[in-house]
């Protein structure tokens, strides 16, 4: 297989990732926190370390306000739920996942919240100064993502981040399609929550994340329950991370995003994604009704391309590409119904190109030579 999904997860893992695993998992495998024998404590000093590397990466000042989760999508929801109070005004943008549309829309469709949603402009950003007028007195969170997972494009967070900041609203960023390959600077940015999965460009298993959790904000939990340490109270402790971490952690999951924190993609990993793709956009030329969604510079995304075709639709060129060519990328909306529709391709989607750290040239040469056989030169 030919696997170029990688915006969905990255594959194949390092290998030391398994290892860790299937180590862990024999040897130390018990409930962290949740006894004081010795594997108990080994489970517990992995999650710590765990915790710790993933503070570091991201420059964030304090590992205990760094949230284990199982994977983006938790993470964000554990931010806009535990921040928005009745009455906030969000702003977020076209360009979200349906991990930061849905909640926000469920809670605009109780009356609880208002949202505006923020255009992109032609060529897939959004402007930092569509972020100025939509602000209100009542603006209590702005969310949008680092880059989106349709189109790649990396969005101009940090000026985002000054704009939010000088509002003195809560700064949230889905860096979902980011962390591990762009460096990512909390202080610098400005960022209160930051959200990743640990099994993108991080590199671990699926059932990973987290979220950062700056000193401008305390969430609310919205998942309550044992946190091993102090048992004895009916409410859930006010301590970090215990407040936000109830119930048992993925700690296989988590031995292997140590480990392959360990081993992070090594500088240079996104200029060879970018070689990739403008390789892959160069053979797309001579492709007929083939297209680029959006800015088609490959300088200003990460690791990830969207494409459409004149003569047929994207699951079709994908399934054609699956069944006949062992290629792997995947086709649709991406869970990202609004960007297509600001793209124009709603409902049917787009092929999405996603290689990674171990994807070759060659590969792509042979995902160009299928395209080539399945929407015709
Ligand atoms: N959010 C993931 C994607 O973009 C699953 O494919």
């Amino acid at each position: 297989m030919i696997y170029l999904d990688n915006a969905s997860t990255s594959w194949p893992k390092p290998p030391e990732v398994a290892a860790e695993m299937t180590r862990f998992l024999n040897e130390d495998g018990a409930n962290p926190g949740r006894a004081s024998h010795r594997m108990a404590l080994a489970a517990s000093d992995m999650l710590r370390a765990v915790r710790l590397k993933l503070t570091r990466l991201f420059d964030a000042d304090a590992p205990e306000r760094t949230i284990l989760c199982f994977n983006g999508t938790d993470a964000l929801n554990i931010a806009i739920k535990g921040v928005l109070r009745e009455g906030d005004h969000v702003v977020t943008t076209q360009l979200e996942h349906n991990a930061v549309l849905r909640p926000l829309q469920a809670m605009a469709d109780r009356g609880f919240i208002e949202v505006t949603w923020l255009p992109m402009n032609a060529d897939g950003y959004v402007d930092p100064d569509g972020i100025t007028r939509a602000l209100r007195p009542s603006t209590r969170l702005v969310a949008v993502t680092h880059a989106s997972n349709v189109t790649g494009l990396i969005q101009p967070v940090e000026a985002i981040g000054q704009i939010v900041r000088a509002h003195d609203a809560l700064f949230l960023v889905d860096a979902a399609q980011t962390a591990g390959v762009l460096d990512i600077s909390i202080p610098v940015m400005h960022i209160d929550l930051l959200a990743v999965p640990g099994h993108k460009s991080l590199l671990g298993p699926t059932g990973t994340g987290a979220l950062c959790v700056g000193d401008r904000v305390d969430p609310r939990p919205w998942r309550e329950g044992g946190t091993g340490g102090d048992s004895s109270t009916l409410t859930q402790p006010t301590q970090y991370p215990y407040v936000l971490e109830a119930g048992t952690p993925n700690a296989v999951g988590f031995a292997g995003l140590g480990a392959a924190l360990d081993v992070l993609n090594p500088p240079g990993t996104l200029a060879h994604e970018r070689r990739l793709l403008a390789r892959l956009v160069d053979g797309l030329g001579e492709l007929d009704g083939g297209r680029i969604m959006g800015d088609p510079e490959v300088s200003r995304r990460v690791g990830t391309i969207s494409l459409c075709f004149s003569t047929m639709r994207p699951d079709e060129v994908g399934a054609a590409l699956d069944r006949s060519f062992d290629i792997a990328v995947r086709a649709g909306l991406h869970c990202a119904p609004l960007t297509h529709k600001a793209l124009g391709t709603f409902p049917d989607g787009t092929l999405r190109v996603a290689p990674g750290r171990y994807t070759t040239a060659e590969e792509i040469d042979r995902l160009i030579e299928a395209l080539r056989e399945i929407v015709g030169a």
